[in-house]
């Protein structure tokens, strides 16, 4: 494996050199992928570029909020509660993120809007935005302004420098991060790379308001859920202000990196790449790295039978865990809805901050480590035990909100309250006076107007 890749680095190497001299005659306008870069890609490395094509075919992903309408409650006030679904294959990132509605639409000419930041983690075209406009320069511009100067989905330049097949991390909010963690990307062996370079994406993120909105990675005090919440609370930092109970809300942001940072498998040196992105072989035996990044279990024979020969006891575990967060996960959002409106009760009936903060706050802190365990895709597989203690802590928090609210209901004499209708995502999105109707006509209407004519390809793919 060590001397195939060595070869290649140096017959990359050769190559890089031979695209410096053809760069000149490329056009001044061209993108992060232009067609000599992808052409010699393609030419130089098939059965790599191959398998990250495929990753187009991964076309399923599941609603959540039909599956989980709790959740609508609990993220009321904030566009989490219009659309949410579970990721699927990378060539749908930039089409996923222009469709849905938590995008919205355009905003008049002036008019702050959503901003550039929400680009992200789904194009090469954002570290050479970056570089263009500054880190705060590309954050300051609304999601929309940028919509024409996205043209490709997560590729090579992601995770290699440019025409080499070496690893790098072309983010700077990664780099800082990865330095906050005593982990700088430069010091780390091939494998921690590799998993670094899933982390510019796969991690928890802010947009920091004082700062254009730029992202950033809280990890000043560590990278758990109780020093994240403690930079948050030392920063008196909230997303939003939760309409029904006031609660100044956290939202945490998919912390895959971080949980399996903490797991067995990092002590043992299996990394992201070694179950979402295995060694394979093509048909002439010739061995390369699957980048085809896909659910791990497709990968079993690859990637898990050398360590767990036995599959059924593994299923079996998987089932398990999956099954026990699941429990926990429910129970959390049944009590959070519960002392949500229980929080309103105690509001519409007299009550004031001195009096419903500790309240408010066992709210905040059960949301924020319930959602730090629900937006970890894949948990159960990437660290179930620190899944069950964050849901285990959740359930005591929320527990504690209401025992407190309850008590001030009784001093309030407030008698009765009224919870929401959460059966269906229907039903829980009318209870927060959500129209999906009226937004999805408006998304049909600026896609129509402005996607459809201005933008890229790729921001229609999967939606022809
Ligand atoms: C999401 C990140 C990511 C993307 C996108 C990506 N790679 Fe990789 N690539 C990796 C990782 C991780 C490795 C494995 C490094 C290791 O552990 O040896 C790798 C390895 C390689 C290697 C070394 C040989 C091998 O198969 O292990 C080549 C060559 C390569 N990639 C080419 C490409 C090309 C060409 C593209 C674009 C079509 C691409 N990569 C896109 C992450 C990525
Ligand atoms: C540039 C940002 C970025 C990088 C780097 C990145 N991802 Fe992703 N990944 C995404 C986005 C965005 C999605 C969701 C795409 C969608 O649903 O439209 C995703 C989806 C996935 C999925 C779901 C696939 C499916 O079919 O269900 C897996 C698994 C995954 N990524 C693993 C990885 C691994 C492993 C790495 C590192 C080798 C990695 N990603 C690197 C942004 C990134
Ligand atoms: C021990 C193997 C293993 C390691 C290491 C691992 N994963 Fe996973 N991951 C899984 C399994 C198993 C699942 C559950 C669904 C599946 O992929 O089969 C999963 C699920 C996911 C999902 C959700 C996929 C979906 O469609 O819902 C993402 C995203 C993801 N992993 C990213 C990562 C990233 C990023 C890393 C490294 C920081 C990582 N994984 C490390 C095995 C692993
Ligand atoms: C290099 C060896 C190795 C590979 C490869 C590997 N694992 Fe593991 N796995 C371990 C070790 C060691 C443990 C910890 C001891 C134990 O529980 O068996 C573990 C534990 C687990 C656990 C229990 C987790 C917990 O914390 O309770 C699950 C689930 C799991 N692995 C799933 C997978 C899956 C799925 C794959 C493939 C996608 C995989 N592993 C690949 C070595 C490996």
């Amino acid at each position: 494996m060590i001397s195939i890749q060595s070869n290649k680095v140096k017959a990359l190497s050769v190559l890089s050199l031979c695209l410096s001299v053809f760069a000149v005659s490329l056009p001044a306008s061209a993108g992060a992928v232009d067609a000599k870069l992808d052409n010699a890609m393609q030419e130089q490395f098939p059965n790599q570029y191959k398998s990250w094509l495929a990753t187009s075919e991964q076309t399923e992903r599941q609603d959540m909020l039909a599956s989980y309408p709790a959740a609508i409650i609990l993220w009321a006030g904030s566009s989490f509660a219009k659309e949410y679904h579970s990721p699927r294959g990378h060539h749908f990132a930039v089409a996923d993120v222009t469709h849905t509605l938590r995008t919205g639409v355009a905003v008049a000419e002036g008019e702050k809007g959503l901003s550039a930041s929400c680009w992200t983690c789904k194009s090469p075209d954002v570290p050479r935005l970056i570089g263009e406009l500054g880190v705060e320069g590309f954050s300051a511009k609304n999601f929309t302004d940028l919509g024409t100067e996205i043209q490709s989905v997560v590729y090579c330049t992601d995770c290699h420098v440019k025409g080499s097949a070496k690893l790098a991390l072309p983010r700077p909010h990664a780099q800082d991060a990865m330095t906050k963690a005593h982990i700088p990307f430069d010091k780390q062996d091939i494998n921690m790379q590799g998993a670094q370079v899933c982390g510019q994406c796969h991690v928890s993120y802010y947009f920091q308001p004082e700062r254009s909105n730029k992202v950033n990675i809280p990890w000043i005090f560590g990278n758990n859920a109780d020093d994240i919440e403690k930079y948050y609370d030392t920063r008196r930092f909230y997303e939003w202000i939760h309409p029904i109970s006031k609660t100044p809300i956290l939202k945490a942001r998919h912390p895959e990196f971080e949980h399996w940072s903490r797991s067995e498998h990092a002590k043992q040196g299996v990394t992201c790449i070694t179950c979402h992105m295995p060694a394979t072989s093509d048909d002439k035996g010739n061995q390369f790295t699957s980048h085809k990044v896909s659910k791990a279990l497709e990968h079993y024979p690859q990637a898990c039978q050398g360590c767990h020969g036995d599959k059924a006891a593994l299923m079996q575990t998987l089932e398990t865990g999956k099954h026990e967060i699941e429990a926990k996960a429910r129970e959390v959002e049944g009590l959070l809805v519960k002392a949500h409106y229980e929080a309103q009760a105690a509001w519409d009936a007299g009550a004031t901050w001195p009096i419903i903060n500790d309240a408010l706050m066992a709210i905040r802190h059960s949301q924020w480590r319930w959602d730090f365990a629900m937006a970890s895709h894949g948990l159960y597989a990437h660290n179930p035990s620190e899944g069950r203690e964050l849901l285990d802590t959740a359930i005591e928090q929320a527990k504690y909100a209401r025992t407190s609210l309850a008590e001030i209901l009784k001093m309030l004499e407030v008698k009765e309250v009224n919870y929401p209708d959460i059966s269906t995502k229907e039903s829980a999105q009318k209870a927060v006076g959500i129209s999906l109707d009226t937004l999805t006509e408006q998304k049909k209407a600026f896609l129509k107007e402005e996607v459809d004519k201005h933008w890229s390809e790729v921001s229609r793919h999967g939606y022809e």
